[in-house]
C-alpha cells in the first residue's frame, strides 16, 4: 500500500518541492494550499489530490484531512510548512500583524497536530514534521515575531515527543537555513514607521546585513531531500538541521556564550552600542 502524506502551503518555495519530491518517491500526495483553484502543475500529477487548507481556518484543516483519508484511506505523514514571517521593529508592528504571525506559524501547526492526532493514535503510527528554521534556535535583530513563533514551535515539538513516542507518533523539526523561495518577496511583512526616529539607522545597517545573509542559501529541492529522510528514516531523530548554512551557524551559535553570540550579532549588524 502507497503512503501518504499532507503538506500545508504547497502552492510555492519548499512546500511544493516537497509535495513534488514525494509523489516522484510514489507516495500519495495531499498537496494543500490556501487557493486551489490556481493551482494548475500539480493537479496533474497521478496520486495527488490538491485541496484548500487555511491553517487559520480550523474547519477547513478538517476538512482536508477527512478528503485526503477519503481518497487515499489513510495519512501517514503531516508536514507543516505553511508560514509567513513578519519583520521590523515591535513598536511598529499592528497588533493584528503580531496575532496573524502567531495564528499562522504557531496556531496553524497546533490545529493540524490536534486534528490529525486522532487518525495516528488509531493507527498507532504517524510522522508529524513541523518546518521551522535556523530562526527557531538563534536569533537576528527584528525578528522577534518570526523568531518567537518559530521558537515556540520548537518547544512545542521537543516536549510533545514525549507523550506522543509510546503511541507510536513520531513528531520531529525540520530547520533549514535560507532557502531559495520568494519567501522574502511574498511571504515576509516588514513594518516600519519613519517617526520612530531612533530606529531608523539601526534598522539601515541591519538590513544591509540581512542582505548578505542570503548569498548562501540552498535550493528547496535539497531542503525537501532533508523532509523525506525525516519521514522515512524510522528513527527518533528530533532534529534535522537542513542545508550546509544552516548546520555552519548552529554550530556557531552552540559553541558560542550567549554574550559572545550577541557581541558578534552586534558587530556584523552594525547596532554595537
Ligand atoms: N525561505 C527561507 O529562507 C526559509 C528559511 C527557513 C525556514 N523557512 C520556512 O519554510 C516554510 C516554507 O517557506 P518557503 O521558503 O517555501 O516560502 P513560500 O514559498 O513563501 O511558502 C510559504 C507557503 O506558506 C503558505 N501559507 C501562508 N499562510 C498560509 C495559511 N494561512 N494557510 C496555509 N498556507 C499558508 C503560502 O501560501 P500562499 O501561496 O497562499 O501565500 C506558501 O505556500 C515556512 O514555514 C518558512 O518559515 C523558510
Amino acid at each position: 500500500m502507497n503512503k501518504t502524506i499532507l503538506i500545508t502551503g504547497t502552492s510555492s518555495g519548499l512546500g511544493r518541492a516537497v509535495a513534488k519530491l514525494f509523489q516522484r518517491h510514489g507516495w500519495n500526495v495531499i498537496a494543500t494550499m490556501r487557493n486551489p483553484a490556481n493551482e494548475t502543475e500539480l493537479t496533474t500529477l497521478d496520486r495527488v489530490l490538491v485541496t484548500r487548507l487555511d491553517v487559520e481556518d480550523a474547519s477547513s484543516i478538517g476538512q482536508a484531512m477527512d478528503a485526503g483519508i477519503a481518497r487515499f484511506g489513510h495519512i501517514d505523514v503531516l508536514v507543516n510548512n505553511a508560514g509567513f514571517g513578519t519583520f521590523g521593529p515591535l513598536e511598529a508592528t499592528p497588533i493584528e500583524t503580531i496575532r496573524r504571525q502567531f495564528e499562522v506559524n504557531l496556531m496553524g501547526v497546533l490545529q493540524s497536530m490536534q486534528a490529525i492526532l486522532p487518525h495516528f493514535r488509531t493507527q498507532r503510527a504517524g510522522v508529524i514534521l513541523n518546518v521551522t528554521s535556523t530562526s527557531g534556535r538563534m536569533t537576528l535583530p527584528f525578528g522577534s515575531l518570526y523568531h518567537g513563533s518559530k521558537f515556540a514551535v520548537e518547544g512545542v515539538t521537543e516536549a510533545l515527543q514525549y507523550e506522543l513516542a509510546p503511541l507510536g507518533i513520531r513528531v520531529k523539526l525540520v530547520e533549514p537555513g535560507a532557502i531559495k523561495t520568494d519567501f522574502a518577496g511574498r511571504s515576509m511583512a516588514f513594518n516600519n514607521e519613519l517617526g520612530l526616529t531612533e530606529y531608523q539607522p539601526l534598522l539601515e545597517s541591519a538590513m544591509a546585513a540581512y542582505g548578505k545573509l542570503m548569498g548562501t542559501s540552498s535550493e528547496p529541492e535539497r531542503i525537501a531531500e532533508v523532509v523525506y529522510a525525516a519521514a522515512t528514516d524510522e528513527t527518533d531523530t528530533l532534529r534535522y538541521i537542513a542545508g550546509e548554512d544552516a548546520l555552519q551557524m548552529l554550530a556557531a551559535r552552540a559553541a558560542a556564550s550567549d554574550e559572545e553570540y550577541f557581541a558578534q550579532v552586534r558587530t556584523q549588524f552594525g547596532l554595537a552600542t
